[in-house]
C-alpha cells in the first residue's frame, strides 16, 4: 500500500452521529492499551498522527482516518479500561456496537490481542460479538517485539486457544516497534477487503 495522504476526517464522541461514509471502512478493536492507535500509525507510516499513550484509555472517540481518499481506517476506543465508571463502559460498549452493527461500509474488523497474555473474558466477548455481527475477525497479536522469538508460536497458540479460533482464522503477529506484520496486514486488507 502506498500512502499518499492521511486525514483524520471524523471524530465521534459518545453522543455523536456516526458518519454515513461512502468509502470502505476497516476497523480496529481491542482492549485499552493493546496498541490500536500505534498500529494505525504504523499502517499509515506516521509516527504519531494517531494519538497514543502509555496510559490506557487514550482514545475515547471513534476516529475515522481517510487514507488516499480511497478508504478509512477506524480507530475504536479500547474496552476494559479499569478507571472508567461502569456506566461509562456501558455507554462505550453501546457506541461501539452501534458502529459495528450500523456501518454500511464496514468491510473488516481486526481484533487486537496482546501476544504476551492469554485473551481475557472481554476479548472473548468481543470476538464472539464480532462473529455474531456476521464478520470473520482477523486477529492481530500485538507487541511481538516484547517476547523472545522462541516464544512466538506458543503465544500465538495461546491466543488461538483462548479465543477458540477455527483453523481458518488468520492471526498476524505484529509489532509497531519493528513494523513486523505490517506488509502482511496491508496485503491481506488489499486483497480481501479493499478491491
Ligand atoms: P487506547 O487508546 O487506550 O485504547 O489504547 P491503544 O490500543 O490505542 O494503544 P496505544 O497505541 O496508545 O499504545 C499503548 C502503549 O503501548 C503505548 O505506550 C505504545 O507505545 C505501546 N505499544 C503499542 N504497540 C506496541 C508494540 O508493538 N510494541 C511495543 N513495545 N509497545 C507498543
Ligand atoms: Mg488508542
Amino acid at each position: 500500500m502506498i500512502i499518499k495522504n492521511v486525514d483524520l476526517e471524523t471524530v465521534c464522541g459518545i453522543t455523536s452521529k456516526l458518519p454515513d461514509n461512502t468509502l470502505p471502512e476497516i476497523a480496529f478493536a481491542g482492549k485499552s492499551n493493546v496498541g490500536k492507535s500505534s498500529l494505525i500509525n504504523t499502517l499509515m507510516n506516521r509516527k504519531s498522527y494517531a494519538r497514543i499513550s502509555a496510559t490506557p484509555g487514550k482514545t475515547q472517540t471513534i476516529n475515522f482516518y481517510n487514507i488516499n481518499q480511497e478508504f478509512y481506517l477506524v480507530d475504536l476506543p479500547g474496552y476494559g479500561y479499569a478507571k472508567v465508571s461502569e456506566q461509562e463502559k456501558q455507554k462505550w460498549g453501546r457506541m461501539i456496537e452501534r458502529y459495528l452493527h450500523g456501518s454500511k461500509q464496514l468491510r473488516a474488523v481486526f481484533l487486537l490481542i496482546d501476544i504476551r497474555h492469554d485473551p481475557s473474558a472481554n476479548d472473548k466477548m468481543m470476538y464472539d460479538w464480532i462473529v455474531s455481527q456476521g464478520y470473520q475477525p482477523i486477529i492481530i497479536a500485538t507487541k511481538l517485539d516484547k517476547i523472545k522469538r522462541s516464544q512466538k508460536d506458543k503465544q500465538v497458540k495461546a491466543v488461538r486457544q483462548g479465543l477458540g479460533l477455527s483453523q481458518g482464522t488468520t492471526v498476524i503477529p505484529f509489532s509497531s516497534v519493528t513494523k513486523q506484520g505490517r506488509d502482511e496486514l496491508w496485503e491481506l486488507a488489499e486483497k480481501e477487503y479493499l478491491n
